[in-house]
């Protein structure tokens, strides 16, 4: 079985892109072949400064590795380091129907939000199959969000399947269900783009600023609160052991209890789940180049199989008149 997924790189990345994602992809490592990748084509799609591409790039990779990525076992690399894919994406885009295209939510919410309503976002579902096709990918662990677009690459793997010949694998949707929505500390999903995110890597002095001001309730300290509608509890959720999860309910629902004890404790949870990691990360943080050498072999790796998938779409479709 080989489970591949992509992240974007948009910057450092936060404990909402942890438990919503990256922590089922290094669990899935151990029982399968998995492919993953940094998805920095994708990533254009929202203009970024050409000054923070790098950076961007190189703080994904750190974070992975860091967090317990297996350089050698799993294929890691960065989406442009595979050209491959952006041929693909053509041969795909000549037999995707426009209105598969327009019916793709993600796109019109993306411009919604004031996102530049360019090409490249709208083709973005054709970029995200041909990532998964040409790796021959079977399970694609994702978050509810992406749900469509796995839809979208099992159609157009079917309609180039039909047309030209059995090419593609077609990948099963492998949907990440276990944890629901990270809220960032403005009670609102946690994202990047809202400026709500804790970093997985966050140094401790502005983690411990940032968790006390997560948004709570005006509940005086003595009434009872309702644990499910607070965004403490649903971080300490993530972080805290069992026993220690049932005694903070009991005491939002005894009342007596302050939402600074609760932010506090949280506050050390945090910083405890992810210090084994921060050393590692430290340590990579001074050693670009190891960094670097592991996505170029991963891009090695990665391109062998590409390079192979592509060659038979390109048959299929009539793109060899040499062996004519
Ligand atoms: P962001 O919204 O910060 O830009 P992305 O859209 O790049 O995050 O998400 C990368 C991955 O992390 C996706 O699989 C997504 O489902 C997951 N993810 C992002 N934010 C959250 C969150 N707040 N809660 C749970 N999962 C999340
Ligand atoms: N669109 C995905 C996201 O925003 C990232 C992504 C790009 C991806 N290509 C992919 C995920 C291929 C899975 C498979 O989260």
């Amino acid at each position: 079985m080989r489970v591949l997924s992509g992240i974007q790189p948009s910057g450092k990345l936060h404990i909402g892109n942890f438990f919503g994602a990256m922590r089922q992809h290094l669990a899935l490592q151990a029982q399968h072949e998995s492919f993953y990748f940094i998805a920095d084509y994708h990533a254009l799609t929202s203009n970024p400064n050409p000054a923070d591409v790098p950076g961007n790039v190189l703080d994904v990779a750190m974070d992975y590795i860091a967090l317990g990525l297996d350089t050698d076992k799993t294929v890691f690399w960065c989406q442009s380091d595979v050209p491959e894919v952006t041929e693909l994406t053509w041969l795909l885009s000549c037999i995707t129907p426009m209105g598969l295209l327009q019916r793709c939510t993600s796109y019109k919410e993306k411009v919604a939000q004031g996102l530049s309503a360019n090409h490249g976002l709208f083709a973005y579902p054709v970029l995200q199959a041909a990532d998964i096709l040409i790796f021959n990918s079977n399970l694609v662990p994702v978050g509810a969000d992406q749900k469509q677009h796995i839809e979208v690459t099992r159609d157009i793997a079917g309609y180039f399947n039909n047309t030209f010949g059995e090419t593609f694998v077609f990948p099963d949707e492998h949907i990440i269900e276990s944890v629901a929505v990270v809220p960032g500390i403005d009670g609102r999903k946690m994202s990047k783009s809202y400026g709500n995110a804790i970093e997985i890597f966050e140094p401790q002095s502005s983690l411990k600023k940032k968790v006390m001001k997560i948004v709570t309730d005006s509940t005086p300290v003595d009434e009872p609160k309702d644990p499910q509608k607070c965004n403490v509890f649903a971080l300490l959720k993530l972080v805290a052991s069992p026993d220690e999860l049932a005694q903070w309910e009991k005491r939002y629902r005894d009342g007596g209890m302050g939402y600074g004890e609760a932010k506090k404790r949280l506050a050390e949870l945090l910083i405890e789940y992810f210090e084994p990691y921060r050393q590692k990360r430290a340590e990579l943080a001074n050693n670009k180049d190891y960094v670097k050498e592991v996505l170029a072999k991963g891009a090695q790796r990665a391109r062998a199989i590409a390079s192979q998938t592509l060659a038979k779409a390109r048959k299929a479709i009539g793109l060899n008149y040499r062996e004519s």
